[in-house]
């Protein structure tokens, strides 16, 4: 199989949207759609009326004509416009109970149409590469994600965030037309104890087709250890692996080893958390190298090193088909110009607990007093940890809930203080922030990768308001050389 040199990164949530990764992969580059929270990102862009219609477009295309009636009548407002924020409320996923049945297979449509319907969109009028993106530690929503982006054809099912060893199965079975389903990480749990998210189509479907083309899996790994884990231990064919070190933008492995700050309170890497790429030929898996690589000599010096390519994220997030709101990207951009944009490495502010990268912006939850203005609600959850309370059920808490509510879970209070929701803050980063009675919209927090010189260098040549096309054209893609 063929791989493209350059994977757009997948950018949550909605940042890597299906017209961000179908332009890209309309130039042969590897087009990435994030697949996380995408029911809530379907759900609301059709509360705001999806004035251009392509929401609608896309789940005319859904194969299930009723499922398509029930999304497209329980969301979509004809009065609704960008400025609509009063959101209906999300449905908060629970574990299936030991050894039985979905309770109710309803929470699962959404998720399987909202992924078909992103990855239809970015997959319309062009052969190019599409891939989608999933956080391994948002783990109750997944197989039924991943079985709505196959149901749309997605050629390449790409994962980070953890460690899964279980996926490239799932996607084995999904492409045999059977069900599946992967273990939940539940604290407290003893190892014989087994929980579950589960998925089986038939419960959605009327008639699910009987087989499904099985996508390529790329692991997103920080080490050389990972990515032999992956290549040794995982359920299923491991088609490639992505390293990213600890400059990429989003979410960040930690410091290998007990964790040091610097004096910016930033977590200190040393030569342990580098990966020696000659190593990673040795596994005999193709490998993509993330995290500062997007300067116009990355991709020959990734070849160099035996890598197949390079994964870019910053460069993308900024340019005029991402996601983010334009008021956003203009901001940060013209920040940059001036030479004050800043970006670190915060150790506390994402719940996952892996360190996270945060532009400072005015209005934003990098802001102390603005992220201590928030009052904390939890009513997305898809951050929340699991774990297995005294009467031997499953809890649900997030380091960002009310403090006094995780406390009272058992929660560790050191996690919560400066723990921001960023299941809220990314859907703010897109116009789709809640707002509460009319009183409160949810801020924005934007991430950026730490290497800002060739987005200062990318700016310089095309301008403010660049396309993904020009991204390209500065990583030194020459359309008929993609592939
Ligand atoms: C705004 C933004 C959001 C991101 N979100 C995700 C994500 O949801 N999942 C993921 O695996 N990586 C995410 N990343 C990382 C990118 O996919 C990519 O690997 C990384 O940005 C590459 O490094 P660079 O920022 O130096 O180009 C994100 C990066 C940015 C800038």
């Amino acid at each position: 199989m063929k791989h493209p040199r350059i994977i757009q990164g997948g950018m949550g949530v909605g940042v890597s949207d299906w017209r961000l990764a179908r332009t890209v992969a309309m130039r042969g580059a590897m087009g990435v759609v994030s697949g996380t929270a995408l029911d809530a990102v379907l759900a609301r862009r059709l509360e705001q009326g999806d004035l251009d219609g392509h929401m609608r477009r896309g789940i005319a295309a859904f194969p299930d004509r009723a499922v398509a009636g029930r999304v497209l009548s329980a969301y979509y407002r004809p009065d609704g416009s960008p400025d609509t924020h009063d959101f209906s409320s999300a449905a908060m996923r629970r574990a299936d109970a030991p050894d039985a049945p979905r309770a109710d297979p309803r929470v699962d449509e959404l998720t399987v149409v909202a992924n078909f319907v992103e990855v239809f969109l970015a997959r319309e009028g062009h052969g190019g590469a599409v891939g989608i993106n999933y956080l391994e530690k948002v783990q109750l929503p997944n197989p039924a994600a991943i079985y709505g982006a196959m149901l749309a054809g997605v050629d390449y099912v790409l994962m980070g965030a953890g460690i899964p060893l279980e996926i490239p199965g799932l996607l084995d079975r999904y492409a045999r037309g059977e069900g599946g389903e992967i273990r939940l990480q539940v604290e407290g749990a003893s190892k014989d104890e087994r929980f579950y998210a589960r998925f089986d189509a038939a419960a959605v479907l009327a008639s699910p087709p009987p087989s499904l083309k099985r996508p390529a899996f790329l692991a997103i790994v920080s080490s050389y250890i990972l990515a032999a884990t992956m290549a040794t231990r995982a359920s299923g064919k491991v088609d490639g692996i992505i390293v990213e070190n600890h400059s990429a933008g989003g979410h960040n492995a930690p410091p290998r080893g007990a964790l040091e700050l610097d004096g910016n309170g930033e977590p200190v890497y040393g030569p342990k958390d580098s990966v020696d790429y000659a190593r990673m030929v040795g596994l005999g898996i193709p490998f993509w190298l993330g995290g500062s690589y997007g300067r116009p000599e990355s991709l020959s010096e990734s070849r160099a090193e035996g890598a197949a390519g390079i994964q870019v994220g910053t460069l993308f997030a900024f340019c005029r088909e991402s996601g983010l709101l334009p008021e956003l990207k203009k901001r940060f951009l013209k920040a940059l110009e001036a030479g004050k944009a800043l970006v670190k490495t915060h150790p506390e502010a994402s719940p996952t607990g892996y360190p996270f990268k945060i532009a400072a912006l005015e209005g934003s939850l990098s802001g102390e007093d603005v992220f201590a203005a928030r009052k904390r609600v939890c009513n997305m959850g898809l951050l929340r940890e699991l774990f297995k309370t005294g009467t031997g059920t499953i809890g649900y808490r997030c380091p960002a809930e009310p403090e006094a509510a995780y406390e009272a879970k058992g929660g560790d209070a050191k996690k919560a203080t400066n723990a921001r929701c960023l299941c809220n803050a990314l859907l703010a980063n897109i116009g789709l922030g809640m707002e509460y009675a009319g009183s409160y919209l949810e801020k924005p927090l934007l991430t950026v990768g730490k290497q800002l010189e060739s987005l200062r260098q990318l700016v310089k040549r095309f301008g403010l308001d660049y396309s993904a096309v020009d991204v390209l054209e500065f990583l030194g893609l020459a359309p008929e050389a993609a592939s």
